[in-house]
């Protein structure tokens, strides 16, 4: 993941309606492409689904519970392929730069989280589809993927694997609603404080 450099536009005394201008030849409105930001908004709704079903599957009573984990498990699943099409269109359309008012301190934490974003989006879905796995319950029939495509058995189960991942999976879980605070904080920093336009660098 290539960092977004700077580039000598804009300021904070910018209106926050107005986009940050002249970034670079790629880029000369500054906007993320249009396919980068429908990868963006798409997986927010996602995620937000995968989170809230995960963390309240365990209160649901039994004729309810697989219609949560067939929920959440699509929805992960969706978003671990939609992270790696987003990643690898990444490659080929860099993200804008930078403007360089945006101080160092707040570069570096802006990229710091997008990478943890990243890794969590690829790897929480690797770990539930592991758990599950591990549980002995692959997802076919009432919990295949989308409702209707089946994933083939993939390995026998194993009690001890099964509950290191689940572990590991809940870790992830309950760090992403606070990487995604400083994210969606940051970004509404950026808009109703510094008025600097960031916002509509992925609108
Ligand atoms: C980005 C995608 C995902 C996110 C954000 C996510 C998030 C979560 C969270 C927050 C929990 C609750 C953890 C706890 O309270 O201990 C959970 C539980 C779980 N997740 Fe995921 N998950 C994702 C993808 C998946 C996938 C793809 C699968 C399986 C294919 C899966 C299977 C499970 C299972 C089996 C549980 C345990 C539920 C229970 O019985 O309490 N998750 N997940
Ligand atoms: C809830 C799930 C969200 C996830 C997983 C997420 C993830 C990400 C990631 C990974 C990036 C970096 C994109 C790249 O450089 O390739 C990004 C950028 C961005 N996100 Fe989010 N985001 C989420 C929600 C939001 C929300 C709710 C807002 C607005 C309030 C927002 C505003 C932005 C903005 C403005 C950028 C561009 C930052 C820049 O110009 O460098 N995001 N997001």
């Amino acid at each position: 993941m290539d960092q977004p450099q700077t580039a000598p536009t804009g300021g904070p005394a910018m209106s926050a309606a107005e986009p940050i201008r002249g970034q670079d030849s790629m880029h000369p409105d500054g906007q993320y492409s249009r396919l980068a930001k429908v990868f963006h908004w798409t997986t927010v709704p996602l995620l937000f689904l995968a989170i809230a079903t995960g963390l309240t599957i365990r209160f649901m009573k039994d004729d309810a519970k697989m219609g949560f984990y067939a929920l959440h498990e699509s929805a992960g699943l969706l978003i671990l392929f939609l992270s790696l099409a987003r990643l690898t269109w990444r490659g080929f359309a860099t993200p804008p730069l930078l403007p360089d008012h945006i101080p160092p301190t707040m570069r570096f934490a802006a990229n710091l989280v997008h990478h943890l974003l990243y890794a969590a989006l690829i790897i929480q879905p690797l770990l539930g589809f592991f758990t599950t796995n591990a549980y002995g319950f692959p997802l076919q029939g009432e919990t295949a993927f989308l409702g209707f495509i089946d994933f083939p058995k993939f390995m026998n189960g194993n009690e001890t694997l099964a509950t290191i991942l689940h572990w590991m999976h809940s870790l992830v879980g309950w760090s992403l609603p606070f990487l995604l605070a400083a994210h969606i904080g940051g970004a509404i920093h950026h808009h109703a404080l510094r008025r600097d336009g960031t916002l509509m660098r992925m609108l």
